[in-house]
């Protein structure tokens, strides 16, 4: 099944942000197709939570643009779905990489990849914006401006990766995935979804969006939630939020 009629792929060498480039554009882009954006260098590289997401050369910086009809299931696994795709692209390319739930990844605790999910509404449709950053070409000089600990594939491998060919793979695989949650939802990804899952057994606190939530990294749902267990013995399940290791 061809999801979208075509792929277009717009690359700028330097831009504020490739999301808030796609989302100004949003009603001059194609509905029926699949937009990538890239850019060789962000100046105002956006992260989750109103973070910055520090945006030289040498790194992988994309958003994927489409609209979906605005009743779909499924919009908030979007992100988890397209760090999937991104943990099996680092697969292929021999690294072990893990999620941080809800959509960061992590190669050896550290973070080497980020997923910023936006929506916007388009007329009865909905415009899907989503984000993607990998250090791939960055030195351990440059890491160390990022605010939490952070690597690079390059200084993993001790070599330089080709921008263009990552992201290839990375859009291919994204497509694969986006046809299973389409049809069959979140469901199919649980499982390895929890195989890749970091921080479980561990304390974590959770900021939800409004409250911090204490408790044992336990489970990913069928839905892609986050179940943890809280001191009282009780199980919850937090749908967003951004994890802490405590
Ligand atoms: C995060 O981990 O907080 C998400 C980071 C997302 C960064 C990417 S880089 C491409 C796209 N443009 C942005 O401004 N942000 C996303």
């Amino acid at each position: 099944m061809n999801i979208f009629k075509d792929i277009n792929f717009i690359h700028f060498d330097i831009i504020d942000s490739t999301n808030n480039w796609a989302k100004a554009n949003a009603s001059k882009l194609d509905i029926k197709c699949l937009t990538c954006i890239t850019a060789s260098e962000q100046t105002e590289g956006r992260g989750r939570f109103s973070r910055r997401w520090i945006s030289p050369k040498g790194n992988l910086y994309a958003t994927l643009f489409f609209t979906l009809p605005a009743e779909v299931s499924y919009l908030k696994n979007l992100g988890q779905i397209l760090a999937y795709a991104c943990i099996c692209v680092l697969k292929e390319n021999s690294f072990g990489a893990q999620i941080k739930w809800p959509n960061d990844i992590l190669i050896e605790k550290k973070k080497v990849s980020g997923v910023l999910s936006e929506t916007l509404p388009l007329n009865d449709r909905i415009g899907v914006v989503l984000g993607i950053g990998i250090n791939v070409n960055m030195d351990g000089e440059s890491l160390k401006n990022i605010d939490q600990p952070a690597t690079s594939l390059s200084l993993l491998s001790k070599k330089s990766w080709d921008l263009d060919a990552l992201l290839k793979s990375l859009v291919h695989q994204f497509l694969q995935c986006f046809e299973i949650l389409q049809e069959k939802g979140f469901a199919p990804f649980q499982s390895d979804f929890q195989q890749l899952l970091a921080y479980k057994g561990k304390e974590i606190s959770c900021y939800d969006g409004s409250k911090m939530v204490k408790g044992i990294c336990h489970a990913i749902t069928k839905e892609g939630g986050l179940e943890i267990l809280l001191p009282s013995g009780k199980f919850a399940t937090l749908l967003a939020g951004e994890i802490e290791f405590s």
